[in-house]
């Protein structure tokens, strides 16, 4: 099987198995654990933030980030194709409090003055006061889309004109760094929270970082805790964490370049599948025209590939570090042919 529905199902490396298992470790709930403290410290730094806190998901470090900026009964905006709307389960609304409001865009990417029309700060007592916008980069079901730097300026000016907070849903951050050659720590300043995730591309079983200001990181730690998501000897994780920084992080281009084999094969059968300009990272979404995206999704795993259907008519297909480029091209000549309707020569 050629296993493209996630980088999220990447397996620990002998490497890292073996740095996980020469971790020095304590309780992190009494802030003991030498790896998580030396990992939450290298990721802020590298992000140009104070202070990290290791968490379990990448939901989770969300889950914290925007709480950091929204009160109760305030909300967040967002594109609606956010990972935050729709796939943490209502966790802000649930658990929080907050509501959220989205922005329309065909490929999680929008222009600065549509942020700017959709925000309401202050908003007194008629409507819904906006206390955040967050952006993801890239953006998942937007197709491993990069937010262009201007664009990121530009919302971040705006946000801080407006006293409103700027959240990063940075699950992928490493990707768009690796693609654009922008330094982490440009990224990690124009926002007020940011997540990243250990365990997409970046291959660790377990964890995300979430970097702040020292005062939100406190707080956040706090409210992890009550959350029943303070833990021990984590260090056994965050050491897979620092490995991958080391190792992993320096070969996501092969993913694109992956990637970009997979798409080329596409389009080479089904040229209106896939839109080549758009896949500059890990990720390609692919329109499955007529044809169900299920039934599409279940004919390529009879076939020996596994895509994932996100949308009706809509399959995502992610490369990682157990897909060299020749698998990515015998996936895509699969998928070419399911969706061109011949059979695979
Ligand atoms: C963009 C984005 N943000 C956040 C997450 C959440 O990460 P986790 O699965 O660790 O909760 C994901 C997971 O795939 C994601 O793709």
């Amino acid at each position: 099987m050629i296993d493209l529905r996630s980088d999220t199902v990447t397996r620990p490396t002998r490497g890292m198995r073996e740095a996980m298992a020469a971790a020095e470790v304590g309780d992190d709930v009494y802030g003991e654990d030498p790896a998580v403290n030396a990992l939450e410290a290298r990721v802020a730094a590298l992000l140009g933030h104070e202070a990290g806190l290791y968490c379990t998901t990448g939901s989770l470090a969300n889950l914290l980030g925007v709480w950091c900026l929204v009160q109760p009964g305030q909300e967040v905006v967002c594109d609606r194709q956010a990972h935050i709307a729709r796939a943490e389960m209502g966790a802000h609304g649930a658990l929080h409090g907050i509501t959220m409001r989205t922005w329309d865009s065909a490929d999680g990417v929008t222009d600065t003055a549509t942020i700017a029309r959709t925000i309401t700060p202050d908003a007194g007592p008629y409507l819904v006061s906006t206390a955040a916008v967050a952006l993801e980069n890239t953006h998942n079901f937007g197709g491993g889309t990069v937010q262009p730097w201007d664009h990121l300026v530009e919302v971040s000016a705006l946000c801080r004109d407006a006293g409103v907070g700027l959240h990063l849903d940075g699950a992928r951050l490493w990707n768009a760094h690796v693609a654009t050659g922008v330094p982490l720590a440009d990224y990690g300043r124009l926002f007020d929270t940011v997540n990243v995730c250990f365990s997409k591309g970046l291959g660790a079983p377990v964890g995300s970082m979430l970097v702040s200001s020292a005062a939100n990181i406190a707080r956040a730690r706090v409210q992890r805790k009550r959350l029943g998501s303070g833990w021990r000897q984590a260090g056994v994780l965050a050491s897979a964490a620092d490995y991958a920084l080391d190792h992993h992080l320096p070969r996501l281009g092969e993913d694109h370049a992956a990637a970009a084999a997979f798409a080329a094969e596409v389009s080479a059968s089904a040229p209106d599948a896939v839109e080549l300009s758009a896949v500059v990272t890990n990720i390609v979404v692919l329109d499955t025209g007529t044809l169900p995206a299920a039934e599409v999704a279940r004919r390529a795993a009879d076939a020996g590939v596994l895509v994932s259907a996100l949308g009706a008519h809509m399959v995502r297909a992610v490369t990682h570090q157990e897909v060299s480029v020749d698998d990515a091209t015998t996936a895509g000549r699969v998928l070419g042919a399911l969706l061109a309707g011949v059979p695979a020569t």
